[in-house]
C-alpha cells in the first residue's frame, strides 16, 4: 500500500515563527512524496538518498529508522521492504522531510488499516521533524498533510482558502544549508538588537500578509514579500544566489520576492499576476541562471 504528501512553500513569516509569531504557508501539490510498503522479512529502505537493509542507514537518515521502528512497534507490524520517490527536491524549503515521514505514516496507516486521525498524523510527523530539526514550529508538518494553506503561529492554526487568482513563481538556487544551521544561526543572535528588531517586523508583515490576502490587494502583499526579505537580509540568511535570483525576478515583473524556509540558499519566491507574466520570469531565471522553477496558481 501506498501513502503520499505534497509539498509547502512559506509565504511571509519564515523564522520568527519558530518565536511565537505567525507565518503563512501555502501547500504545493505540483511536488510530491509517495512511500509503497511491500511485507518483507526484513526491513530495508529504498529512497534517492540509500538502498539497503533499515538497520545500516546511514546516520544522517536515523530519523526515519527511528520513525518506522516506533511505528512498528507501536502498531505491532512485521517487517516491510519501504520505497520513498519524491519528485521534491531536498532541502529546499519545500518540506521534503515532514512529507517524507507523512507519506510513511500513511503509507502504515492504509496498510495496517489504522484510520489515524489528522491530529494523530502530525504528532508522528511532528516528532519526527523535532529529530531532524532544531525547534520545528510545525509548520511544515501541518502544511503537507493538509490541502490548503495556513495562517499558522504556535498558539493558533487557521487554514487559509487562497484564491487570488495570481501566480507564483518558485526558482531553486540549488545551493543548500540544512534548516537546523539557519535556525540555530538566528537562535545565537536572537537576543542582538539588531534581530530583535528583525524578528518582531517579520512576525508584523505577516500580520498584514494576511489582511493583503483577505483584500485580495497583490501589490500590498509582494510589497509585503519584499519587506520582508529586506528583514530576512538583516539577519544574514541570505546569499549572493538567492540575491541573483531575486535581481532576475525583479528585473522581469515580479510584484514581490521573498526566499522561502530557512535561507542560506534553497528557493525564492516571485508574485506575479498573470500566468503569462509568471512565465516570462521563469524564462529569465531558467536562461540566465539554470535555476529549476515551478509555478503555483494561487
Ligand atoms: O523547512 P524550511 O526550510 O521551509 O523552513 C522552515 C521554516 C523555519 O521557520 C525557518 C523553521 C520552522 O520550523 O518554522
Amino acid at each position: 500500500m501506498t501513502g503520499s504528501a505534497h509539498g509547502k512553500i512559506l509565504l511571509l513569516g519564515e523564522h520568527s515563527v519558530v518565536y511565537g509569531h505567525k507565518a503563512i504557508s501555502l501547500p504545493i501539490s505540483a511536488l510530491n512524496t509517495t512511500c509503497t510498503l511491500k511485507e518483507s522479512d526484513e526491513n530495508t529502505f529504498d529512497s534517492a538518498l540509500y538502498t539497503g537493509h533499515l538497520n545500516a542507514l546511514p546516520e544522517a537518515l536515523h530519523p526515519f529508522k527511528r520513525l518506522i521502528e516506533a511505528l512498528q512497534n507501536h502498531y505491532q507490524s512485521g517487517a516491510f521492504i519501504h520505497t520513498l520517490i519524491s519528485t521534491m527536491p531536498i532541502g529546499a524549503g519545500f518540506g521534503s522531510s515532514a512529507a517524507a515521514a507523512t507519506a510513511i505514516v500513511r503509507a502504515y496507516d492504509a496498510t495496517l488499516g489504522l484510520n489515524l486521525s489528522k491530529e494523530t498524523l502530525f504528532d508522528w510527523v511532528q516528532s519526527f521533524e523535532t529529530m531532524v530539526h532544531e525547534l520545528p514550529s510545525g509548520i511544515d508538518a501541518l502544511t503537507v498533510i493538509h490541502d490548503q494553506g495556513f495562517v499558522f503561529s504556535k498558539s493558533h492554526k487557521t487554514p487559509l482558502n487562497l484564491t487570488l487568482g495570481a501566480y507564483l513563481v518558485i526558482a531553486d538556487t540549488k545551493t543548500r544549508t540544512p534548516t537546523k544551521t539557519s535556525v540555530a544561526h538566528v537562535a545565537r543572535h536572537k537576543t542582538t538588537p539588531q534581530f530583535k528588531t528583525a524578528l518582531s517586523a517579520l512576525g508584523g508583515i505577516a500580520i498584514k500578509g494576511e489582511t493583503a490576502i483577505a483584500q485580495k490587494d497583490l501589490e500590498s502583499l509582494g510589497s509585503l514579500m519584499n519587506q520582508s526579505m529586506t528583514w530576512l537580509r538583516e539577519m544574514a540568511l541570505s546569499t549572493p544566489s538567492i540575491e541573483k535570483l531575486i535581481a532576475t525576478a525583479n528585473a522581469h515583473g515580479s510584484i514581490g520576492t521573498k526566499l522561502t524556509g530557512g535561507g542560506l540558499g534553497g528557493c525564492i519566491i516571485a508574485l506575479c499576476e498573470t500566468r503569462k507574466d509568471a512565465q516570462n520570469i521563469e524564462r529569465a531565471l531558467k536562461d540566465l541562471h539554470g535555476a529549476p522553477t515551478w509555478i503555483a496558481k494561487i
